[in-house]
């Protein structure tokens, strides 16, 4: 049974007290989950070291980093190894967000370098993917998705991939407000499953969580997650306050 994940990614939001206050609200409202359901957070880099200390006792809420460079080490000023995360306790790595793609400039390439660089350091990957607003007008997403997967994925064997949960995140509902409908959702979902099928195998396929992102809310989240190939969510803004984040944990469908 795959799992459920509700993730929250913070994006470069809330100073180092904020942030741990955030955490420990987060600490002291979540629920009990069973082995099946995860709660992720993923604060900024200079959060990372406190809030595994914050979390160490907490077995359901997991600890995230949003990137990781490409190579193991070296010369790459400013930026931070897959193996340092590793060894500061994340358990999870988000990749190819949106935002990193649009304004780093990361690319196919450079993301499959970067899921190799968490694998290798024995964490998970959390692979977003997601079209722009033009490609969804002109009705291509399908294509498009498939092709961030291919690329970003497909050098990866069954038993790596198992380590891979995916987020499906439409650019044109980040931050804005406008979330996918549950059709549209339970839509593309079902085709990334139908990608990866393709390429691994029906069990395979049936065994990958891929959550959802992009304005989802505690009003919206319900519907979303009861989609049957709908197995979560990122949450970006949502996840900033406690409350609307534990509101969209509570979502999580009961199986
Ligand atoms: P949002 O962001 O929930 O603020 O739309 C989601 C994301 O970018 O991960």
């Amino acid at each position: 049974m795959r799992k459920k994940i509700v993730a929250g990614n913070w994006k470069m939001n809330l100073n180092l007290p904020e942030g741990l206050e955030l955490i420990n609200e987060i600490y002291n409202g979540a629920p009990e989950l069973n082995k099946n359901k995860e709660i992720v957070i993923a604060p900024p880099f200079i959060h990372i070291t406190q809030a595994a200390s914050q979390l160490s006792n907490m077995e359901h809420v997991h600890l995230g980093a949003q990137n990781c460079h490409h190579e193991a080490a070296g010369a790459y000023t400013g930026e931070v190894s897959a193996s340092m995360l590793k060894s500061a306790e994340v358990e999870y790595v988000i990749l190819g967000h949106s935002e990193r793609r649009q304004y780093f400039h990361e690319d196919g390439t450079m993301l499959a370098k970067k899921v190799n660089q968490v694998l290798s350091n024995g964490m998970k990957v959390i692979f977003c993917c997601g079209e722009p607003l033009e490609i969804r007008d002109a009705g291509t997403e399908n294509n498009y998705v498939g092709t961030q997967i291919e690329e970003g994925l497909f050098h990866l064997n069954a038993d790596h991939l198992a380590n891979v949960v995916i987020a499906y995140e439409p650019i044109w509902a980040i931050g804005t407000g406008r979330t996918a409908s549950s059709a549209q959702a339970q839509d593309m979902h079902a085709h990334i499953r139908s990608v990866i099928s393709a390429q691994y195998g029906p069990d395979v396929a049936a065994s990958i969580s891929i959550l959802y992102g992009g304005s989802c809310k505690p009003s919206n989240a319900a519907e979303l997650f009861a989609c049957p190939d709908v197995d979560g969510g990122l949450i970006g803004g949502a996840a900033l306050k406690a409350e609307e984040f534990l509101a969209i944990v509570a979502a999580i469908p009961a199986n």
